[in-house]
């Protein structure tokens, strides 16, 4: 695991905004799997500066969704499907077409899960996916003690998280699903590259566990360890508890093992 720390959440989204811009250049129809939560506004706005100064073009990119609550239509404006859109797609001047995601809404949720991981497979699996980190560790929905093979499937959301998340409707825990589709934990470590970025005090403990505890399910994050190329991102905030703070500070680049992020 590579962990880069940075001064803030802005030189974090940089940096990562260019790493995704490197894949671009490389590979313009990139699958990038895609985060939502506010952590990772500070990319896609750093991404969007890219493409409108003509430093990147997302015309040929494609959009992976990482999770969706379970039963909020899609054009309600806080399903992951409406956010992202918001957020990601429309300044990236990316279509829907080129757009993927699991049905929240499907009847059959079981076999809408199965339908997004096989799609993903079909699509060639995702070059690049984002995550933030819940402050209980959880990656894309995956509460504690998800299965580290995960695939895409309902989840049952904890009241932390549910508490975490009232902020984006009104402040009433009453309007927040229970219930989610996720990416698998299995299904996550299947991009080529993952990148988790975390900032600010309140997520320093679930960022030490991730990076120095156990690979253990009660921290779902940890499964970034088994990864063979997973780049953690930390504002000095985030990264307060890590005791190897010291030795990721400044020197990553100076690595002969360093992949670059
Ligand atoms: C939600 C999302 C996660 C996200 C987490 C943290 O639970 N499903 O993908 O990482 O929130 O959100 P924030 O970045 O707002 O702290």
């Amino acid at each position: 695991m590579e962990v880069v720390i940075v001064p803030d959440a802005k030189s974090g989204g940089e940096l990562i905004a260019e790493a995704m811009a490197q894949l671009l250049r490389r590979k313009p129809e990139a699958l990038l799997g895609v985060a939502t939560g506010s952590t990772p506004l500070p990319i896609y706005q750093a991404l969007t500066a890219k493409v409108r100064s003509g430093a990147v073009d997302t015309s040929r990119a494609r959009i992976a969704q990482l999770d969706e609550y379970v039963g909020l239509p899609a054009e309600h404006p806080e399903s992951y499907r409406s956010v992202l859109r918001r957020e990601v797609l429309e300044p990236l001047g990316i279509g829907m077409d080129a757009f993927m995601g699991p049905d929240g809404t499907a009847e059959d949720v079981q076999a809408a899960c199965e339908a997004y991981d096989a799609a993903l497979a079909g699509a060639g699996g995702v070059d690049l996916q984002l995550l933030g980190i819940g402050t209980d560790g959880h990656i894309g929905f995956n509460e504690p003690c998800s299965s580290l093979a995960s695939r895409t499937r309902i989840k049952t959301l904890t009241e932390q998280t549910r508490v975490d998340n009232a902020r984006f409707f009104d402040g009433d825990i009453s309007q927040v699903p229970h219930h989610v589709i996720t990416q698998g934990i299995g299904t996550i470590l299947e991009a080529r590259h993952l990148v988790l970025l975390a900032t600010g005090l309140g997520k320093a403990d679930a960022v030490a566990a991730t990076v120095e505890g156990p690979v253990a399910a009660v921290c779902p994050a940890s499964a970034l360890q088994l990864h063979p190329h997973a780049t953690v991102v930390v504002d000095e905030g985030a990264a307060s508890k890590l005791k190897l703070a010291d030795y990721f500070r400044h020197t990553y680049v100076n690595k002969p093992e360093w992949q670059g992020i």
